[in-house]
Order: structure tokens, then C-alpha cells, then sequence
């Protein structure tokens, strides 16, 4: 069973599930033990212990915990890694808002950097925006192009500071063959409706050291942590006051069967988008832009790069026509969050619901903190003139040389 395009988010969304989701999942109900934490015999069948012993694994990292949401998880990553109030953690203009808020739910300062050529954390502009203040970068591999590792993780050595992956639109991304979530001190998965593998929500933070996955553990589950057997030997003395975010049996058994396919996912549409990118390589219209990685990207969508803004608008309409998905910014500023100009509550600097507990106003690198609209000019000027074309999992070799006949003969006629 496999769902057609949707045109509001194809690019990054769940691509398939059927059968063994259905299976997996009413084996719980029929277990009737929906909580994560039990006991032989109860009914409890230990899907959320199975997956992420599964994603660990996958991912190449000693640990790995399932929390309710990738915004959870980029929370719970920053917990982990003690980073917190009036903390700069340094974000890149094109990512989608939970990014900068899940910072300033840690009482940190998201400031923000601009993209480089490949659409990731720019590392010069990072250099740049470095204080003493700043203790974090979070690079976002999004649409599954993977970002500039090669210059950010030796940069973020080098000035002493954490790197956390956001790889909630690149579930099994790879950088020179190692999985994204495993390259810096943490990764943060997010598993919502639009993503790779999707159980509607749902999200997993990796996690390299046994300190990290603790403090990891507390924060996520503050009632009910220790209940897992890997906190077993945890001195009470660290324990903090965190919170909820448990995943429940139901969406561990819905991960457990998508992990089976995620393999298959990244394989196709990776080898799509290595031909599309190959075919278009020298086309006079609408060549790729520049990827870091295209042995590990996802492959989620081929960007094309085109002259101007009101082109790329005009190709991204006519493909859509076509029956071919498509998606391009700046259309409608309600649709994208994704942008920096359109993260309200940062550009206001409104941290908080509560004045008193806001971090603008009760912090240095809040006080001190400047955004602007025209603060990232590549992060427009790139996307403005980019197509984004979905690439889908299920494509036969005949659709996807049918699409790319589409893209060529569509660019060179408008
Ligand atoms: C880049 C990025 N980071 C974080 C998130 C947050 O994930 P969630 O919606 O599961 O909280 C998303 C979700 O769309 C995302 O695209």
C-alpha cells in the first residue's frame, strides 16, 4: 500500500506502509500493553526497546532513545549535553522553526548563520558568528542533502564546542559512509507524518556517551527512566527535573516495520537522484545545485538551480501541472517555516510565553542577539532560485526517465 503525491510537503514524507505496520502494531493492541516499560507475561511485546536497539544499530551509535517528537528530541540532545540557559547555539537560516525553538526551550539563544552552495550551516558564516558564548552548532541535513561535515565538525573541534545533528528530514543519511547522527555528540530524528519512516510522530535522539544517554534518559522520562534496564546502575544523586516525552508501544511497533523498509527507501531514491543529477548535469536551464555528499544523501528531492526567483516559480508550477511534485520557496509565506524570515516568535524575540522565563530578556545573549529579514542573503538568494523535485521510493526506472523528459523539455519551454 503506497500513497500518491501530495503536493503541500512530498518531499519529505513517510513513503509507504501497509501490511506489516498493520500487523506490528495490532499485535500490541492485541497484547493490550501500550506502555513502553513492562514485564513478561503481561502482554508487553518491547517494541520501543526493539527499535531503538534497531536504530542504535543502524546509525552506528551506542545509544539511541525514542522521545515523542524530533523537537523533543533536539531538546532532549540539548539536555543531554548540558547545554541551557543564555547558551548560543549557532543554527543555519534554512531549517524547519523547531530547530531554533527547541533551542530556546532550553533557556538557549539560536543565532543564525547563513547556508553555503549545498543548502546546510554555512562553516564560514559559523566562524563568523562564534562569541564566547556559544557552545553548540546544530547543522540540518535537510531534504535529506547532507550538510558541510567535512569543514563543520573539524571547525566545531577546534573552537571547543558540541555538535548536534539535526537529521529530522535525514533518516539514514550517510557522510564518507557513516550514518548522520553518529558524526557529532548527538543526533535528533524526528519521525512525523512527512518523514522517511513515520509513525505519525515520534522522534529518536543518538547519543555517543554513557553521561550524555543519562542525562538524556532523565530528561525525557523523568518518571519513569529508571525503569529501563540501561539506567540501572545510575547514581540518584544526577537526577534532575525533567520531564515527559515516552514513546508508546503503538508508534515503536509502526517504527519497527518502517525500519525494515528504510533500507529500500534510501537505495532508490538515492539511485534515482544520482541519475536525474547525472542526466541534468550540463543543462543549460536547470542544472542540480552543488551537494555535498551525493553517495550518502537521501535523495529525497533533486534541486534544481535556475537564474531567478520568478523562473524557478513559473518551472515549479508548470512541473506540478505536469503531475510532477514539486517544491519551491517563497510562494506563500504561510507555508514556510522552514525559512528564517518566517520564525516569528525568533525575529520578535519572543522566547517565551512567560516575560519572566524568557531568555531574550533574561540573558546577555539574549540582550544582546540581532536578527533581521535580510540577515542570511545566500539562504534567500538560493532558495528563491531553487526547484526542489520529489523523488519517490516506488518510481519504476520508466517514471523516473519520464520525469526527467518532464523537467527538460518544461525548463527549456517556459
Ligand atoms: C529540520 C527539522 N527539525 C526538527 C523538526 C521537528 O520535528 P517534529 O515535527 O517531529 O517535532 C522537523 C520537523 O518537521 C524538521 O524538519
Amino acid at each position: 500500500m503506497t500513497r500518491g503525491n501530495h503536493s503541500a510537503y512530498n518531499g519529505a514524507m513517510a513513503y509507504a506502509m501497509g501490511t506489516p505496520e498493520i500487523k506490528a502494531v495490532s499485535a500490541v493492541i492485541r497484547g493490550g500493553f501500550l506502555f513502553r516499560y513492562g514485564y513478561p507475561g503481561s502482554g508487553w511485546r518491547g517494541e520501543v526497546k526493539r527499535f531503538e536497539n534497531t536504530f542504535a544499530r543502524f546509525i552506528g551509535v551506542r545509544y539511541a532513545v525514542a522521545t515523542t517528537s524530533g523537537t523533543a528530541s533536539l531538546q532532549t540532545a540539548m539536555a543531554a549535553l548540558g547545554i541551557g540557559l543564555g547558551d548560543e547555539v549557532i543554527v543555519p537560516a534554512f531549517t524547519f522553526m523547531a530547530t531554533p525553538l527547541a533551542v530556546l526551550a532550553v533557556g538557549a539563544i539560536p543565532v543564525i548563520a547563513d547556508v553555503d552552495d549545498g543548502l546546510g550551516l554555512d562553516p564560514v558564516d559559523v566562524a563568523r558568528n562564534i562569541t564566547r558564548r556559544t557552545r553548540a552548532i546544530i547543522p540540518v541535513h535537510m531534504m535529506g542533502l547532507i550538510a558541510n561535515l567535512g569543514k563543520l565538525l573539524p571547525l566545531a573541534r577546534r573552537r571547543g564546542l558540541k555538535v548536534i545533528e539535526d537529521c529530522a528530514q535525514a533518516t539514514g543519511g550517510r557522510w564518507r559512509g557513516r550514518r548522520c547522527g553518529s558524526l557529532g555528540d548527538a543526533g535528533a530524528f524526528s519521525h512525523n507524518h512527512y518523514k522517511t519512516i513515520s509513525a505519525g510522530e515520534g522522534g529518536t535522539v543518538t547519543l555517543k556517551s554513557l553521561a550524555h544517554f543519562e542525562r538524556a534518559m532523565i530528561y525525557q522520562d523523568a518518571g519513569a527512566y529508571f525503569f529501563d534496564p540501561r539506567m540501572r546502575h545510575f547514581k540518584k544523586d544526577g537526577y534532575f527535573a525533567g520531564g515527559n516525552f515516552r514513546l508508546s508501544e503503538l508508534l515503536g511497533a509502526q517504527l519497527n516495520a518502517q525500519m525494515k523498509r528504510l533500507p529500500g527507501f534510501l537505495s532508490a531514491m538515492n539511485g534515482s537522484k544520482r541519475r536525474l543529477t547525472a542526466a541534468l548535469a550540463h543543462h543549460p536551464v536547470c542544472p542540480p545545485g552543488p551537494v555535498h555528499e551525493l553517495a550518502g544523501d537521501c535523495g529525497k528531492a533533486l534541486f534544481l538551480r535556475v537564474e531567478s526567483r520568478g523562473f524557478a516559480t513559473r518551472l515549479a508550477d508548470a512541473l506540478e501541472r505536469k503531475g510532477v511534485g514539486t517544491h519551491s520557496w517563497f510562494r506563500s509565506l504561510e507555508s514556510d517555516r522552514h525559512i528564517y524570515r518566517n520564525w516569528w516568535p525568533i525575529m520578535n524575540k519572543r522566547g517565551h510565553y512567560d516575560r519572566r522565563q524568557d531568555p531574550y530578556r533574561t540573558t546577555p545573549a539574549g540582550r544582546a542577539v540581532r536578527y533581521s529579514q535580510d540577515m542570511a542573503p545566500r539562504c534567500l538568494d538560493l532558495l528563491g532560485r531553487t526547484v526542489a523535485v520529489n523523488i519517490d521510493p516506488s518510481w519504476s526506472r520508466a517514471r523516473e526517465r519520464a520525469v526527467l523528459g518532464i523537467v527538460d523539455r518544461t525548463a527549456r519551454s517556459i
